[in-house]
C-alpha cells in the first residue's frame, strides 16, 4: 500500500510505555501514533511485547508508566464502564479466533450486541446486523453453524465479523494470518483491505508475516529492545542497511 497523509487526526497515541514482569523489561520507553484512516503495522519477534503492548492499550494490562490515549481520552483515567464504552469503537481480533465454543455462528456473532446495548439501544431483530458482518466476510451460509464445524480460516474470518458488528473506527489485529496456510492468510488480507475501504476504519496490525506487512500497510513500526526502534514505509525499511531492521525481511 501506497504511503498515508500524516496530516490526519491522531486517534491512538502512546507515549513512553514501559511494561516489566519481574525482572523481565518488556516494554522499555514504546511510542506510537495511529492516524485516523491509516493501517500501521507493528512487527516485533515473538516475545518481543506486541501482544503486552496491545493489552496495555485496551486496558487487559496496566503499564508500569507511559500514556496512552484513545481518541483524546487517557484510558488510565478511565471507569470501568467508560473503557467499556470505548471498547465498542475499537475492535480487537485476539490471536487466535477466540469464537465461544459453545455458541453457534450466530449467537457468537450477537454476543457483542447484547454486551454493548448503549451504542446501539437494545436491537430486537439481530438478524439483519449479524448478517451484514457474515457478508463483509463471505460466510453468511455459516451463521447455524458451531465453530468446531470451521476451518480454521473460517474461524478467523467469523471473529473479524464478530469485531465488526460493533462497527468499530479501530481495529487491532493480533497476528492476523498466523497459523494459516499462505491462501487463507491471502484471503484474511484482502478482508482486511475491504473493511478498511468500506468503513474507514484505522488499523494496527501485529504480525511478523512480510507479505501481510507489505500488502497491508501504509506506515510500520518495528519493535526491538522494548522500543520503536525503527519508523517508516515498508518500502523504507526493506531498504534500511542496518543488520537489526534487515533481519526482520529475511
Ligand atoms: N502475564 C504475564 N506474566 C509474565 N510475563 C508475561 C506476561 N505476559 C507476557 N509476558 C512476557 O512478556 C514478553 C512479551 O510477551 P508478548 O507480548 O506476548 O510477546 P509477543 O511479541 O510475541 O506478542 C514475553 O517474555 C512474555 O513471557
Ligand atoms: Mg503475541
Amino acid at each position: 500500500m501506497e504511503a498515508f497523509s500524516k496530516n490526519n487526526k491522531t486517534i491512538i497515541e502512546i507515549k513512553d510505555l514501559k511494561k516489566s514482569y519481574g525482572d523481565n523489561q518488556v516494554l522499555n520507553g514504546f511510542d506510537m501514533r495511529l492516524v485516523e484512516g491509516e493501517n500501521l503495522v507493528i512487527m516485533g519477534k515473538s516475545g518481543s511485547g506486541k501482544s503486552v503492548m496491545i493489552k496495555c492499550l485496551i486496558g487487559l494490562e496496566e503499564p508500569d508508566s507511559g500514556t496512552i490515549k484513545v481518541m483524546d481520552k487517557d484510558i488510565s483515567t478511565l471507569k470501568h464502564e467508560e473503557l467499556d464504552e470505548l471498547r465498542t469503537e475499537v475492535g480487537f481480533l485476539f490471536q487466535g479466533s477466540a469464537l465461544y465454543d459453545s455458541m453457534t455462528v450466530r449467537e457468537n456473532l450477537e454476543f457483542p450486541l447484547r454486551r454493548h446495548t448503549k451504542k446501539f439501544g437494545v436491537i430486537l431483530d439481530t438478524t439483519p446486523l449479524v448478517m451484514e458482518a457474515l457478508e463483509n466476510v463471505g460466510l453468511a451460509k455459516t451463521i447455524d453453524l458451531m465453530p468446531e464445524e470451521l476451518s480454521g480460516g473460517m474461524k478467523r474470518r467469523i471473529a473479524l465479523a464478530r469485531t465488526l458488528i460493533l462497527q468499530p473506527k479501530i481495529i487491532l489485529y493480533d497476528e492476523p494470518t498466523t497459523g494459516l496456510d499462505p491462501i487463507t492468510a491471502k484471503e484474511i488480507i484482502l478482508l482486511m483491505q475491504s473493511v478498511q475501504k468500506k468503513y474507514n476504519t484505522s488499523a494496527l496490525i501485529i504480525t511478523h508475516d512480510v507479505d501481510c506487512a507489505r500488502a497491508i500497510s501504509n506506515r510500520m513500526i518495528l519493535l526491538v529492545d522494548g522500543i520503536n526502534y525503527a519508523e517508516g514505509t515498508f518500502n523504507e525499511l526493506i531498504a534500511s542497511k542496518d543488520p537489526k531492521i534487515q533481519a526482520f525481511f529475511k
